[in-house]
């Protein structure tokens, strides 16, 4: 037997030592909660694919976002659910000033002032009777300019009701700028911009259908939704979307891309963040619910693999169930 001078096994003798020289962090900080609110009364309607995760009428959002808050879970992801009699073929519910998402805008910033930061998801899938991202030409194919202008007025009706941040998700080209000079126009210089600049047509997006009741026309999204074996065109993307004036950048889905994460983080300075979507939720929560794994323990290895890989941010459905275990 030849002498064993380096041994990694020393490093790992107790938690003491591991928690030393540990590369990397996870806390309550790095994470996002999604939250989805719906335009009715009385409401907190559990989502059937996405186990604890529930949809909030208004009157009843403040004690969800007081228990994140104890959690220490400081910031949400916005979604809205419009009445059915409210959606249109060009989701003119997204810039009313009477929208769902205005309504809670104004309630949170009431309630919770800069306590709570809420970023608002930047789209119109959830209010258009065809499910659209946006505006539809007679074939029903997205028609990407005319798209850009009710982006203004959605996202200028957004910061007027008070949102902290705008994260726009449709992948219409040119979104980032259009969006930008629209905040600027109306002097929202200090409102940043969370672009879903890499963002995959993937069927993780499943049980999010669900949670927001929208149409699943998949195919018409791989239109405009990347393509999963690319990863140069992601480098793309998130050029473009620095250059128009995207303060951070997002990866979506995480778990499946995590080279795609890494990748941009080495070329790109800027905040980073990935979304951990619904389908990850999903089934690593089914497979906990089989007792095949320990759900919330798998939860924070993928996040912490999420970090590893470059995230500075994450926006996670986990976030609340993990929270108790971070700093
Ligand atoms: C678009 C949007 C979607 C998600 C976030 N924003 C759906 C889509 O692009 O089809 C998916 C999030 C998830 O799956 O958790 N409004």
């Amino acid at each position: 037997m030849h002498d064993l001078t380096r041994r990694p096994r020393r490093l790992r003798q107790s938690d003491n030592i591991r928690e030393l020289v540990r590369e990397t962090g996870l806390s309550t900080d790095d994470l996002i909660m999604p939250v989805f609110v719906t335009a009715e009364e009385d409401v907190r309607r559990p989502i059937p694919s996405m186990p604890d995760i529930y949809q909030y009428s208004l009157d009843r959002l403040d004690r969800e976002l007081d228990e994140l808050l104890e959690v220490g879970i400081e910031r949400i992801l916005l979604f809205g659910i419009p009445a059915e009699e409210d959606k249109d073929a060009i989701g003119s519910d997204t810039f009313s000033d009477d929208g769902i998402v205005q309504r809670a805008l104004r309630h949170i910033q009431s309630q919770y002032g800069d306590e709570l930061l809420a970023i608002t998801d930047v789209c119109f899938c959830e209010y258009t009777t065809h499910g659209h991202c946006g505006v539809v030409d007679d074939e029903d194919h997205l028609m990407n300019d005319p798209t850009l202008e009710n982006l203004q007025r959605q996202v200028v009706s957004h910061a007027r009701a008070g949102a902290d941040v705008v994260a726009p998700s449709g992948m219409i080209d040119g979104q980032v700028g259009a969006i930008r000079s629209a905040l600027d126009d109306e002097e929202f210089h200090e409102v940043p911009i969370l672009s879903y600049a890499v963002k995959y047509a993937s069927d993780f997006y499943g049980p999010f259908r669900d949670a927001v009741e929208t149409e699943d026309d998949f195919d018409h999204r791989r239109r405009y939704q990347m393509d999963p074996p690319n990863q140069r065109e992601a480098l793309v993307e998130a050029e473009l979307d620095v250059e128009e004036g995207a303060d951070m950048l997002m990866v979506k889905p995480a778990l499946s891309y995590l080279d795609v994460i890494q990748t941009v983080d080495d070329q790109f300075d800027v905040p980073l963040a990935c979304y951990n979507v619904s389908g990850e939720y999903a089934m690593t929560r089914a497979a906990d619910e089989k007792g095949w794994i320990e759900g919330n323990e798998v939860a924070l290895e993928m996040l912490t693999s999420m970090r590893r890989a470059g995230a500075d941010v994450i926006i996670s459905y986990f976030a609340r169930a993990v929270a108790d275990e971070l700093p």
